[in-house]
């Protein structure tokens, strides 16, 4: 995706030039407070944005545009709730099958033999595959989420906060079953998520957006323990650590990101920075490579001017 802008109809620019590819069979996460962008752009990604959005920049798979034609077919979407995206009137192995005689010439029973075996693989058996979304619980209709997602053998799985829904222990089951089932397609993941822990787990490697752009690109691992942009390194400092009570306060990014649209002169940053200066409010930061990953600001690493 190159130097991609979504603009709302009111003329307010919520994605202001977002660049990055996607490599065969990675897991890549876009992360960032609420409001970032990261929905925005993961929709992008399929063709997906509310009507009368404007789109600038190009999302390239397989050498071409993506899409919504695409969809189900080479992409695949993971929403948030599982219930969204499963019929409520249809057993779970019919919808899937549905969905394979959507893309292919296939008869019934073999459309149902594909969703039986997809539905299989992600650990629900001949009852809950004929069960009505109603009866399954939430991981399980999650897992069936993850099966109809890739029942059709896609490139690309696009999945925005799949396992907000579910409690924490089930978070990351579904996390690690959707990775591990990915990786077995060879399809590229990608993950929005608030959960920079299951990120730091699971991603190969991380975007951190902060209004609308990307300050800090590069490996999860390197991202997350040794941020070189301050907006990283703020957002890491609000996590709970392990071993810390929970009800110990912590510190949080003070300030909030500014609406789209509102984000005058300079770094978008600035107000909240605890290294802003006139230069930061003066110009907009170049993107940089620092330590080995791309990043957006004039003083990455505290370096001074
Ligand atoms: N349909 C819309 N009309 C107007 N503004 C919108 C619309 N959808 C999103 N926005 C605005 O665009 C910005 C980015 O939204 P987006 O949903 O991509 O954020 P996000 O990073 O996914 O946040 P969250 O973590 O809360 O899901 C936000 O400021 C949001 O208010
Ligand atoms: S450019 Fe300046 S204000 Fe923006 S993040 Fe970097 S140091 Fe902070
Ligand atoms: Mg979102």
């Amino acid at each position: 995706m190159n130097g991609l802008r979504i603009r709302f109809p009111d003329g307010d620019e919520a994605v202001r030039g977002v660049s990055f590819d996607l490599a065969a069979g990675e897991v890549f996460a876009l992360v960032g407070e609420s409001g970032a962008g990261k929905s925005l752009t993961a929709r992008a990604l399929l063709g997906m944005v509310p009507r009368g959005v404007t789109v600038r920049g190009r999302v390239l798979l397989d050498g071409g545009p993506v899409t919504r034609a695409h969809l189900g077919r080479r992409v695949a979407w993971i929403p948030q709730d599982a219930v969204s995206a499963l019929s409520p009137v249809h057993r779970v192995e019919d919808q899937l099958a549905f969905a394979v005689r959507a893309v292919a010439r296939a008869g019934r029973r073999e459309a149902l033999s594909a969703a039986r075996g997809a539905l299989a693989a992600v650990g629900l058996g001949p009852e809950a595959a004929g069960a009505y979304p109603h009866a399954l619980s939430g991981g399980m209709r999650q897992r069936a989420v993850i099966a109809l997602a890739l029942v059709n053998g896609p490139a690309l799985v696009v999945a925005d906060e799949p396992t907000t829904a579910l409690d924490p222990e089930r978070r990351e089951q579904v996390l690690a079953l959707l990775r591990e089932r990915c990786a077995a397609a060879g399809a590229t993941l990608l993950l929005v998520s608030h959960d920079l822990t299951a990120v730091r787990r699971h991603a190969d490697r991380v975007a951190v957006m902060y209004a609308g752009r990307i300050t800090e690109l590069g490996g999860a691992e390197p991202v997350l323990e040794r941020p070189v942009a301050p907006y990283t390194r703020g957002l890491l400092a609000s996590l709970p650590r392990p071993g810390v009570p929970r009800r110990t306060r912590l510190p949080v990014l003070a300030g909030s990101p500014p609406a789209p649209g509102t984000a005058g002169a300079g770094c978008g940053f600035a107000p909240r920075c605890p290294g802003a200066d006139d230069l930061c409010r003066r110009e907009e930061p170049a993107l940089r490579t620092v330590d080995g990953r791309a990043v957006v600001c004039h003083h990455p690493s505290g370096e001074a001017a």
